[in-house]
């Protein structure tokens, strides 16, 4: 559905983006992930033909999004950074002006304005300019904004931002219901909403893909990846010597750490084994509990990773 083929753009001297190359495919939700800077919002622009890109191109099935960008464009839906919309219109008129540029004659038009402010649940708000709604009152315009004509290809640059638990919450589940219909690309800082509605994740650095897999792959790249996590009610002094000379075992770390359980007292600690060898840890560890009854374990299960750990280590800038 969507072919991003070398994409790159420089601003002067700033390498904002270096060849970039993905495909999305229909059903496929990809979630756009970097740090501040690392050329997101840059790659959506060129996607969706809002800037020209310095080399490279996108291709919106099939077509290309400079050589053709009419065909390309209407099957776009851009939900752009910062939710820029016009202040001085009402939701309705404003909504009403983007279903007649997207070429819905007036019933059809009033129509799909009606649905498009309920699915988004701007009943509310209908009659308000646009300069006077709430920051995520104002999100969720730009949000019907790019659903309005229920285009194939989604193209959202942080769709979350500014809402409340419960619309991000909404705003995740349109997502979702959506994703089967459409292919979808998202950028965010939030990662557990990459858990709830990526199937796929792209990590850019400078510009420059750093990795392309699902969040399950990613996550077991983390460093904690198969580790086994104790809840415990104390940490006897033969508990932590233990478990760290587990031939299956690497390390053990115990959070809070033992010097600030000391201070604050409160909080049960928390053991972690990292792995030597992951297959084996887990079995290793319940028998040695079993050996010590004397442990007082409430809790222990192993843990798939972090997708903040795989990120951190991906983007960290090293000086
Ligand atoms: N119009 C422009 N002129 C000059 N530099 C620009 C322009 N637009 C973007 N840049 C630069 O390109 C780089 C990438 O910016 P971009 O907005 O794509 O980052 P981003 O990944 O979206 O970051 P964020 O997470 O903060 O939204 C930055 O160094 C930015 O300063
Ligand atoms: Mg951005």
């Amino acid at each position: 559905m969507l072919a991003v083929k070398h994409l790159q753009k420089t601003f002067g001297l700033i390498h904002a983006v270096r060849d970039v190359s993905f495909k999305v495919a229909r059903g496929e939700v990809l979630g756009f992930l970097g740090p501040n800077g690392a050329g997101k919002t840059t790659t959506m622009r060129m996607i969706t033909g809002f800037i020209p890109p310095t080399a490279g191109t996108a291709e919106i099935m099939g077509h290309d999004i400079q050589a053709e960008p009419i065909p390309a464009k209407k099957l776009i839906g851009y939900l752009p950074e910062n939710a820029p919309v016009y202040a001085e219109m009402t939701v309705w008129n404003y909504l009403e002006f983007i279903a007649e540029i997207r070429g819905f004659n007036n019933r059809a038009n009033h129509e799909r304005v009606q649905q498009t402010i309920a699915d988004c649940r701007l009943d509310a708000v209908k009659h308000q300019a646009i300069g006077t709604l709430s920051k995520g009152y104002k999100q969720r315009v730009c949000f019907a904004q790019a659903l309005l004509h229920d285009p194939p290809v989604l193209i959202m640059d942080e769709p979350t931002d500014g809402l409340d638990p419960n619309q991000k919450h909404i705003v995740r589940t349109m997502i979702r219901d959506m994703a089967a219909r459409k292919a979808i690309v998202i950028s965010t800082h939030i990662l557990e909403e990459v858990e709830a509605i990526c199937t796929r994740v792209i990590i850019i650095r400078d510009g420059t893909i750093v990795a392309n897999a699902t969040p399950t792959e990613l996550k077991a790249k983390s460093r904690a990846h198969g580790a086994v996590e104790l809840m415990v009610k104390s940490t006897p002094s033969d508990m932590l010597a233990k478990l760290g000379h587990t031939a299956s075992a690497a390390r053990v770390e115990v959070y809070p750490p033992l010097a600030a359980q000391a201070v604050t007292g409160t909080s049960l600690p928390r053991v972690v084994v990292y792995p030597r060898d992951a297959a084996q840890l887990s079995k290793d560890i319940i028998a040695l509990v079993k050996a010590n009854p004397g442990w007082e374990i409430s809790a222990m299960k192993t843990l798939e990773g972090r997708l903040d750990d795989v990120f951190h280590e991906l983007t960290e800038v090293k000086n």
